[in-house]
């Protein structure tokens, strides 16, 4: 039987340890460095970067190729939630169990962490091109992908639908875009990106991406339904405040029950678009049924 708790566990402690390396030492850090370092190595369950290590491996190609855009694609998400949190945003005090950047340093710290991080992130991208035996094209394709996917066509565009529906409650159709793009795009960067690094053939990388969309949504409406029902101590950020804030969620829209309906249906999809692929994407299975699962 495949242990998904000792999988995940080993994965993480290889993104860490590879954050660890592109981030600089603790001692003597200039305090850009040190705020970039409180976000990113707080605890965060490593979703992304970990998909994107099962989906190399899920069509047959080696971690190690992914861990550069695997690390890559955690730094994006933090900066991301650094600026989410910023007054300007949701204004959130508490991330990942810890003061928010903001409250923690102070909001020009926290800003330029978020840009210093989303910066990193694409620097790492480009060094992976450059070195021996690795292949440029396909270190162009991810960058590429990843690119598009934290932008103004892909989250930023997500985040911008997210704070213009405050109090103005979107319809289903307008909720599903806004999530599938302000937590879906980089999703399904993270599983396109291991899968390109994995050397996936056309057939592979399509039912990869249709099993990410389907997970990233399910990813999001489970945060939306944590944030009504979940225990801000194991969450490590705060619960209710979608509801405070008037934020358009699938709870607001549909009721509980119909929202954990939803996400059981999505990742029923999830499973059903990779059902083709072989024993190596078990990992990727196990990890759809533990989306639907999480408590944090
Ligand atoms: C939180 O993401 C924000 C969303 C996009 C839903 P995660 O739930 O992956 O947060 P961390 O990385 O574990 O802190
Ligand atoms: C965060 O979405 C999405 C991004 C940062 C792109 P939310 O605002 O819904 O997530 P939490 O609840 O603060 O983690
Ligand atoms: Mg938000
Ligand atoms: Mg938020």
């Amino acid at each position: 039987m495949f242990d998904l708790k000792s999988y995940l566990a080993e994965k993480r402690r290889v993104v860490n340890d590879a954050l660890e390396g592109f981030c600089g030492e603790p001692a003597d850090t200039p305090r850009i460095l040190a705020a970039m370092r409180y976000s990113l190595m707080a605890g965060g369950k490593r979703l992304r970067p970990i998909l994107c290590l099962a989906s190399a491996e899920a069509v047959g190609g080696d971690a190690g190729e992914a861990l550069a855009p695997a690390c890559a694609l955690e730094m994006i998400h933090t900066y991301s939630l650094i600026h989410d949190d910023l007054p300007a945003m949701d204004d959130d005090d508490l991330r990942r169990g810890r003061p928010t950047s903001h409250v923690r340093f102070d909001e020009a710290t926290a800003l330029l962490a978020g840009d210093a991080l989303l910066t990193l992130a694409f620097e790492i991208l480009a060094g992976q091109a450059e070195q021996d035996g690795s292949d440029p094209a396909r270190s162009l394709r991810i960058i590429r992908e990843v690119a598009a996917a934290a932008g103004c066509r892909g989250m930023i565009e997500g985040q911008m639908r997210d704070l213009a529906a405050e109090g103005k409650p979107l319809d289903a159709d307008a909720l599903e875009q806004m999530h599938s793009l302000k937590t879906g795009a980089l999703i399904r960067a993270s599983v396109a990106a291991g899968a390109i690094a994995g050397g996936a053939d056309f057939t592979a990388i399509q039912a990869l991406m249709r099993y990410a969309g389907k997970l990233g949504l399910a990813f999001q409406v489970t945060d939306d339904i944590l944030n009504v029902v979940g225990d801000p101590r194991v969450m490590g950020k705060a619960a209710g405040t979608d509801i405070d804030r008037q934020k358009s969620t699938y709870p607001a829209l549909l009721g509980l029950a119909a929202s954990r309906r939803f996400a059981r249906r999505l990742i029923h999809e999830a499973l059903a678009a990779i059902a083709a692929l072989d024993e190596k994407s078990e990992p990727l299975r196990a990890i759809a049924a533990y989306v639907l699962e999480r408590k944090r």
